[in-house]
């Protein structure tokens, strides 16, 4: 049993005590009476979170940073050559060490679910067999959901789709795509209706790389959006990436966002990820590359916020704080009213959790015991300093621990834990 006194929940709600039995939630309220031989926690009125999730990563290639070279033009497609160069010489013992490294790193920032892309052109699967075998390891830490992901085209690389299939049949859990990837247009829409009809054979969800691309008439998310609706996949459905549509055309961009609210199609914007990568074909002014995320939100799709990248060919910095990503998409979006700040927080947290289609998470009566205690007041405060999280607990039990900041002036009757605080 496990009790947090005086917490504040991200709807506001103050001085909240949570109680926890067996690894679920079991009651939230003011002043709740505390069972004997409980552990307790004073939050002492901070911030207490549903743990982040991370709805876009790619798992197989974290921590590889280096290996065999770095990255120098920054782009995504020399990313892509970049991997093809690794691939031959990856073995099931190091993705398994790099995974686990990177587990350890999720656990400590309160990130315990994650969505990992597993690349399927290795006719060899390892990433595969290496990433189910970390997905049962690490269960009672965070949840991992693996996505079979035809990397090199399902279409345009050689046996990708009987790869992917094979991928499924050992419990791989979603079906990915990459249709801008394909030879032409034509091809990648026949991808997507492709792998549209393999998930509703099966029951699955889609998570598809859509138009990561700054061409302003790369539109796989209509087709998407199109067999999402003909097959009766609404809610079970992602674009991710969807860049360009920073570059579409206004006019077009209207017609399309009301077709990806009515087909319920989640977004994810990763970022980081896609501020260094897009826009590099271009001299000046250079476009930002990140998909229209209030738009998207006004628009009613659900949309998250992911990582994508973690010292990888793509990406040489990241260490697994769903913060920093938050931090980066409210700058790249403009978002930042109150409103929006907010919504920044609920990309990588609750909206992440929709797109998984996590049910047991949420800070509610009956839902799992899995929270963070943030050094903030509130999500906007937990944005702006990245906050550090005090305490992270897995289903009634503390995982992990960071220290409070200690740096406080020497001075009579002044805090020792730094006030990060803005008071008035
Ligand atoms: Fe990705």
């Amino acid at each position: 049993m496990l009790i947090v006194r005086n917490a504040t929940l991200p709807d506001g709600r103050s001085s909240i005590d949570v109680l926890t039995d067996a690894g679920r939630i079991t009651a939230i309220g003011a002043n709740l009476p505390v069972p004997a031989g409980a552990e307790m926690i004073e939050a002492d009125g901070q911030l207490l979170s549903p743990p982040f999730v991370d709805a876009h990563f790619h798992m197989d290639a974290t921590l590889s940073h280096g290996l065999p070279r770095v990255n120098v033009s920054g782009t995504l497609l020399e990313g892509i050559a970049l991997w093809g160069e690794l691939k031959p010489q990856l073995t099931q013992a190091a993705l398994v060490e790099r995974a686990l490294q990177y587990c350890d790193w999720a656990v400590a920032k309160g990130l315990l679910a994650i969505r990992t892309h597993v690349d399927v052109c290795d006719a060899r699967l390892l990433a595969v067999e290496a990433l189910l075998h970390v997905k049962a390891v690490v269960a009672p830490w965070l949840d991992l959901q693996l996505v079979a992901f035809p990397q090199d085209g399902l279409l345009r690389a050689p046996g990708a789709l009987a790869n992917l299939k094979r991928a499924l049949d050992l419990g791989v859990d979603v079906v990915g795509g990459i249709p801008h990837f394909e030879r032409t247009m034509a091809a990648g829409a026949e991808s997507v209706r492709i792998l549209c009809e393999l998930a509703a054979e099966r029951g699955l969800r889609v998570d598809l790389h859509c138009d990561e691309t700054d061409d302003p008439l790369s539109r796989h998310i209509e087709t998407l959006a199109f067999h999402t609706q003909r097959l009766g996949l609404h809610g079970r459905v992602t674009g991710s990436h969807l860049t360009s549509m920073h570059s579409m055309d206004n006019y077009y961009v209207s017609k399309l966002l009301p077709l990806i609210a009515e087909a319920q199609v989640h977004a994810i914007a990763n970022p980081l990820i896609n501020i260094t990568l897009q826009g590099r074909h271009d001299s000046y002014p250079k476009r930002r590359g990140m998909t229209r995320v209030p738009e998207l939100m006004a628009a009613g799709v659900n949309v998250a916020f992911g990582h994508d990248c973690v010292l990888d060919p793509w990406y040489s910095l990241g260490c697994a704080d769903m913060l920093e990503v938050a931090h980066m998409g409210l700058h790249v979006a403009q978002m930042t009213s109150t409103a929006q700040m907010r919504a920044c927080f609920d990309a990588v947290t609750v909206n992440a959790a929709k797109v998984m289609g996590l049910s047991d998470y949420g800070l509610e009566v009956g839902k799992a015991a899995d929270f963070v205690l943030l050094q903030a007041r509130d999500p906007v405060e937990a944005i702006r300093l990245r906050a550090t999280r005090l305490v992270v607990v897995r289903r009634g039990q503390v995982v992990a621990r960071t220290p409070a900041t200690t740096a406080a002036l020497s001075l009579p009757g002044r805090p020792q834990t730094v006030d990060w605080t803005l008071r008035r």
